[in-house]
């Protein structure tokens, strides 16, 4: 079972295994164009040559990255390449210096065999800024906010996480 860099011959296999799990929310959403544009953020995971998986590595800057988009096909599942597509995330994360790795998940005991620990999302604002905020699940979200490292103290020059959901519940009660 091997990882290895995705590239656009890759891209519309991505969004199949992505689209799988869009549906029942466990992935966001992510159309082609949004793949090509992005695809040196994937890795892929390939079983007798055929590929079984993906997952993306979104970076911030050197205090935060995510890992976004992770899926294996049904048929590979309970294999390893989950945790191969994992590691090779997390190799890439430690090419770019970055020090912390966060996540948004349902499945955190996956991820915490792995060595992630679940934190409160509003210490990762990058991220709300990102997706949370424009979520409609905003208020009821039930993902778990998991991360590996060192926490970034701030996020350069972002309003906090606290600060943003104040502004968006002062938006909305003025509609
Ligand atoms: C989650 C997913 C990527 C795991 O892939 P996989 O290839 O089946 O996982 P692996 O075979 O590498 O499993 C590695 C370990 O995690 C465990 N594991 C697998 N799925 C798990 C789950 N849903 N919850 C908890 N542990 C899980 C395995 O038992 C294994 O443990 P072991 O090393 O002690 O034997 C896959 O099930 C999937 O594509 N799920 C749908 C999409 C999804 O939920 N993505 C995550 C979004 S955050």
């Amino acid at each position: 079972m091997q990882a290895r860099s995705a590239t656009l011959p890759d891209a519309i296999g991505i969004e199949q295994m992505i689209q799988v799990h869009v549906a029942d929310g466990t992935l966001l959403p992510r159309s082609l164009a949004e793949i090509c544009e992005n695809i040196r953020d994937f890795v892929v995971v390939e079983l007798d040559g055929e590929v079984v998986g993906c997952g993306a590595l979104h970076l911030y800057g050197m205090h935060l990255a995510e890992i976004r988009s992770i899926t294996v096909t049904a048929k590979a599942k309970g294999k390893g390449a989950g945790r191969v597509l994992v590691d090779a995330l997390l190799m890439e994360a430690k090419r770019q210096s970055v020090t912390c790795i966060c996540l948004f998940t349902r499945i955190p005991d996956f991820f915490g065999q792995m060595g992630f620990q679940v934190v409160d999302k509003e210490a990762l604002p990058d991220k709300m800024h990102k997706d949370c905020l424009k979520c409609p699940r905003l208020h009821a979200c039930d993902e778990t906010a998991m991360y590996l490292g060192a926490l970034p103290k701030h996020a350069p020059g972002a309003m906090s996480a606290r600060s943003a959901l104040e502004f968006v519940q002062i938006a909305q009660w003025q509609s």
